[in-house]
Formats: structure tokens, sequence, C-alpha cells
């Protein structure tokens, strides 16, 4: 194990090359830190903003070695890394952070649902599946309709689907291709939450205000923060993060998305043990935002300031929506940020928006 806090100068090892990846990188840098990609396309949008670009497999004991060797502490940014992989750079004797129980965790909506509620985190009822009979039975003792979702690999709303009864279990079942699954009941929710906050590696914790998050197809389309709020909706979303943190023990930011239904209750619907989505908007909304929290926990630095400067609107841009650059350029309000990925295809994060407004009184 490294010293920490870890001085300007030391390297940041990131396994995935993506935007957050990308976002992460250009925050260590302003720390004066410098950071290693480890990913396997050679174009990632993070390794072109990189000191170490390294192409490579998440499971090639040749690449992960080369990761560990010039990094002084490695986390994530893709949540499908292989266990594997960390174990690896456990053996190598690397930092890593969060660790590979929270990953796991994450990684399984089964072991996660299991997870949080032990933690005392509500969720949706729920049910494993593991064959049309497991989801007949789930019907029958949990009511139809379900939300059938693979256990591993899900991401933007890919490998779900709504059972409306038995006679829709076995075309259900095949949809996604007859793997593990678990079956939720429907959340009813007024509107989906999610909380992004960071702990230290003495323990401290930090959270972001409240973030209001708006899926289309699955996938997020804006979030708006700080989202208003009773105080105790506010203070229940406080203790359940809090919760989850503690439980797992946990160094580095957090995303977790929740839903409030109509008498105020807040369940989880699920984590994310990296910088998330819904906390964009903290790039231009806070002193500190997500990326630089997450960078300055597990390099064992303070936690910075998380109160909100303004009020935000994050808009993603999905595929060709990102072609509009020279339009949101000129908006004064608009803050652009574009991840420097080549091809536009549908519903491919290309970039993100943040417009800026002041706080209400
Ligand atoms: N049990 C549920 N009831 C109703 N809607 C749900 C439920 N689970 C998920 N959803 C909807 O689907 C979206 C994506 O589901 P989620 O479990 O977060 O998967 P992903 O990993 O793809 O983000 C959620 O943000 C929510 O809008
Ligand atoms: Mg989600």
């Amino acid at each position: 194990m490294p010293d920490f806090p870890l001085p300007p100068g030391s390297t940041i090892g990131v396994l995935g090359g993506g935007q957050l990846g990308r976002m992460l990188a250009l925050a260590a840098a302003r720390l004066g830190f410098d950071v290693a990609i480890l990913d396997p396309e050679p174009d990632a949008p993070a390794a072109r903003v990189a000191a170490h670009a390294i192409v490579a497999a998440y499971d090639d004991p040749e690449g992960l070695k080369a990761l560990a060797d010039v990094s002084d502490v490695i986390t994530f940014e893709f949540e499908n890394v292989p266990a594997a992989a960390l174990d690896r750079l456990a053996e190598l004797g690397a930092a890593v952070a969060p660790d590979a129980r929270a990953l796991g965790i994450a990684q399984d909506r089964l072991a996660e649902k299991t997870f949080l509620n032990g933690a005392g985190a509500p969720t949706v009822g729920f049910a494993a599946v593991d064959s049309v009979a497991d989801l007949r039975a789930a019907l029958a003792n949990l009511g139809a309709p379900l939300l059938l979702k693979t256990r591993r690999g899900g991401y933007d709303g890919k490998g779900q689907i709504w059972v409306h009864g038995a006679g829709g279990a076995t075309t259900a079942w095949k949809a996604l291709g007859g793997q593990p699954c678990v079956a939720e009941t429907p959340a009813d929710f007024r509107r989906e939450v999610a909380v992004v906050a960071a702990r230290g590696r003495s323990g401290e914790i930090a959270l972001y205000p409240l973030t209001e998050s708006h899926h289309e197809a699955g996938i997020l389309r804006r979030a708006r923060a700080p989202a208003s709020a009773t105080p105790r909706v506010l203070a229940e979303a406080e203790r359940i993060v809090a919760t989850i943190l503690a439980a797992l023990d946990y160094v580095g930011v957090i995303g977790v998305e929740m839903f409030e239904r109509d008498d105020g209750k807040l369940l989880v619907n699920e984590f994310a043990p990296r910088v998330h989505n819904t906390g964009h908007w903290t790039l231009d909304g806070c002193e500190v935002d997500q990326f630089e929290q997450h960078i300055r926990a597990i390099a064992g630095w303070p936690l910075g300031p998380t109160e909100a400067l303004a009020q935000v609107e994050m808009t993603n841009l999905l595929g060709e929506e990102a072609n509009a650059w020279r339009k949101l350029a000129q908006e004064p309000e608009t803050r652009l940020w574009l991840y420097g990925k080549g091809e536009a295809r549908p519903g491919r994060k290309m970039g993100h928006v943040n417009r800026l407004t002041p706080l209400p009184r």
C-alpha cells in the first residue's frame, strides 16, 4: 500500500477509457496527477487525454501488470470489469478503490438487492429467476406485472423486459437469453432521484444535493439539481446513502439511484460504484465536481465542498445530437462537454450540456 495522501506527481490508474475515465483524467490533471488508462480500444476517449494508455483486454495479465507497475492507486470507470481483473491487481499488490466487494455486489442485481435490504436500504420486491418455472413462481408470489432483468451486464435499460402474466413468461425468459435474472415488482414511482456521494479514506462522507433524473427508453436523458424535496425525503436519502457507504467500507464516489413514491417513501433502485451520469451537473454546478471528488477520495485527500452554486439542468447528447455543437457553443448559459467519440451511433452518449440558472432564493 502506498502512503496516503498521494502527492501530486503520483499516477492514478483507471480501468476503462470511456467518457467517465476521460473526465476523471481531466480532474486528476488539475490536481497535478498523471493518469494511466487501460482499455481494449486503441482510441478510447480517456486514453487520448492521459499520460499513459495501455491497450489490453480487462483480463489480460500483461496489461494489468503494466497498469499496476505505473500506478500508485487504481480505480475503474467501467462497471463490467471482470472480477478476475481486480483479483489479479490485488495479487500484484496494487491499491484498488473502490474495492472488489463493492464492484462484485453492484455487478449482480440479485446480490445488490440482497445487500441493500440487509444493510437497511429498502428496494422493490424481487425474486431470483433461473428458469421459466422460477418466473412463474415469482408471478404467483409477487403478482403481475414484474420487470425481469438480467442479473449481470445490463446498462441503459438493456437486458430488461416487462412480464405481464404467466402466459408471457416463456417469451420474456427467452428474450433475455435464458440467463440468470431477477424479477422485480413495479416501483410505482412519482419520480426518480439520485444521490452522488463520496467517502474518503478516513471514513468521512460528502453528499451532493439530490438530483432528479429523467429516463427515456431506459437511458438517462436529463438530470436536474438541486432537486426540491421535503426535509423528510432529504433526510431519508442521506440516511440510505450513508448506510450503504458504511456497509461497504467504501472509498471513492458512488451513485445511488432511487425511486420516490407518492407517499415520499424512497426505494433504492441500484448503485454504481463509480462516478455517475446523474452527477455530471456538478462539473459546472459545484466548486469540487464528482470527478475531482473521486480522485481526492482514492488519493486520500480531504473531500471538497459539495454545495450547489447554481441550479443546473444536465442533458445528455445522444447520437447525432452532439452535431449541434456550433449552436450549443453559442448559448451563454450552456456549458458543453464532448467526449471525443468517433461514431455517433443512435443512443450513444456523445457528450452532455449543463445549463445554469441562478439558485432560487
Ligand atoms: N422495478 C422497476 N419498476 C419500474 N421501473 C423500473 C424498475 N426498475 C427499473 N425501472 C426503470 O428502468 C430504468 C433502468 O433500470 P435500471 O435498473 O436502473 O437499469 P440500468 O442498469 O440499465 O440503469 C430505471 O431508471 C427506471 O426508469
Ligand atoms: Mg440505472
